[in-house]
């Protein structure tokens, strides 16, 4: 299996200053949707743990990045959590998780970066209970032609910097997985979204 060639450890000191606006701007639509975690969750690609803050208190979360660096600035938002968070170096294409382990999973702009997302997404079925959940706040391509001629040339950019892609359907990926999207809010234009998903 492939991994990132582009591990996120080369930008793991100023992720936090790349992505500071984007928090302001996203956290009502992140509370909003991360009402939904519940039961035992798993979160992939916790990166610094920027959403931290937007999570509901209490919860019991294992979440996995491929980058230690990035894990490693988790450290301080996740020791603030009021609730339980355990973190592991782990791939989320080839996790070690037995069938059916969670409630729910979390993505947030992860299906961006993973290198094989359609491996990813049936990876997460397989460790996600049947009557358990996928909540994902991701960006995907547009389907406006002018935005998406944009964003597949700034792709090659983000891909070359850091491993991550502006062209993904995540939609159709999550669909051709198996799964069925019963929840589907565009956060900002078409690109930015808020979705839920079960099997
Ligand atoms: C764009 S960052 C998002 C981090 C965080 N969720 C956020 O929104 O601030 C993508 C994260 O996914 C992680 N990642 C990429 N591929 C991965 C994989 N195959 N398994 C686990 N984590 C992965 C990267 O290391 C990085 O921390």
């Amino acid at each position: 299996m492939k991994i990132n060639k582009k591990s996120y450890d080369g930008v793991a000191r100023i992720f936090d200053f790349m992505r500071g606006g984007d928090m302001r701007r996203w956290g009502p639509d992140q509370r909003a949707l991360f009402k939904n975690l519940k039961g035992r969750v798993l979160y992939i690609g916790i990166g610094t743990g920027q959403e931290i803050v937007n999570f509901p208190p209490g919860l019991d979360i294992t979440a996995v990045d491929l980058s230690y660096a990035m894990l490693t600035r988790s450290h301080s938002r996740v020791q603030n959590y009021n609730g339980r968070i355990h973190r592991c170096q782990m791939d989320a294409q080839a996790t070690a998780f037995p069938d059916n382990t969670f409630d729910t999973i979390l993505t947030v702009c992860v299906l961006c970066s993973v290198q094989q997302p359609a491996i990813c997404l049936k990876e997460l079925k397989r460790v996600l209970k049947p009557d358990g959940e996928l909540v994902m706040f991701e960006h995907v391509l547009s389907k406006n032609p002018v935005y998406a001629l944009i964003l597949k040339f700034m792709s090659h950019i983000t891909e070359y910097l850091e491993g991550t892609y502006l062209d993904r359907d995540t939609v159709n990926n999550a669909e051709m997985a198996g799964f069925k999207i019963h929840s589907h809010k565009n956060v900002y234009l078409d690109i930015v979204k808020a979705l839920r998903a079960n099997h």
